[in-house]
């Protein structure tokens, strides 16, 4: 029998297998009303049961840390293939007073339950209340943690569940390097 090649990483490489990650426009607002956009994958779920989610933001002075702590609000806005460069370009660290959506030609919406706006363009949206935010002991990341109060989806198939052939999400592996997520598969489950 062939011996299996196993190739070992280091720690921080290790950590990258997390990949691909679904990317999303995270959109806040803070008091004066100025509204901020900026892509980030270090998203997922925590609880079912309230619907909470957090978001990872590098402690370096983010906008989206500062202006979360401010309306204790943000809305998860997925991105799809069709304005994904617009999406990524939001990453831009802009002048104060211009606001990343109408820079890289996007557009918001009102939200149905936050007064943050939402991304007129996402497929998907995910509106947060800020219930907490953790720092994780030595970790150069905080957690927003999020309360679910609304959501929406512009693409649905039977049995009123997301269709994610016709949303085209695009995910994040690491630098320039971005995925589709991938074809339907069904296994059987043992409950
Ligand atoms: C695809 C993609 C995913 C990203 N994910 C994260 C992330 O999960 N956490 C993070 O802190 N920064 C992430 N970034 C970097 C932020 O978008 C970047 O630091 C941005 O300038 C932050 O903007 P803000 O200051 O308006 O929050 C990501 C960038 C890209 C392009």
């Amino acid at each position: 029998m062939e011996d299996e090649r196993i190739f070992e990483l280091s720690a921080s490489k290790a950590l990258w297998l997390l990949s691909p990650r679904l990317v999303a426009l995270v959109t806040t607002m803070n008091k004066e009303g100025k509204v901020n956009a900026a892509p980030y994958s270090f998203i997922g779920p925590i609880s079912i049961d309230p619907p909470l989610c957090y978001v990872s933001v590098g402690k370096s002075n983010k906008d989206t840390e500062a202006f979360a702590r401010e309306l204790k609000q943000f809305v998860i806005n997925l991105v799809s293939e069709t304005f994904a460069q617009k999406a990524i370009n939001c990453e831009a660290n802009l002048p104060r007073g211009k606001n990343e959506l109408q820079e890289f030609g996007l557009h918001m919406r009102a939200s149905k339950k936050v007064v943050v706006p939402s991304v007129k363009e996402a497929p998907a949206t995910i509106e947060c209340e800020l219930t907490e935010v953790i720092e994780p002991k030595d970790s150069d990341h905080i957690l927003l943690i999020g309360r679910v109060v609304a959501g929406t989806c512009k693409f649905m198939r039977e049995q009123n569940k997301p269709d994610l052939d016709a949303m085209k999400l695009i995910m994040h592996v690491a630098g320039t390097h971005f995925r589709l997520v991938g074809k339907r598969i069904d296994l059987e489950r043992r409950y």
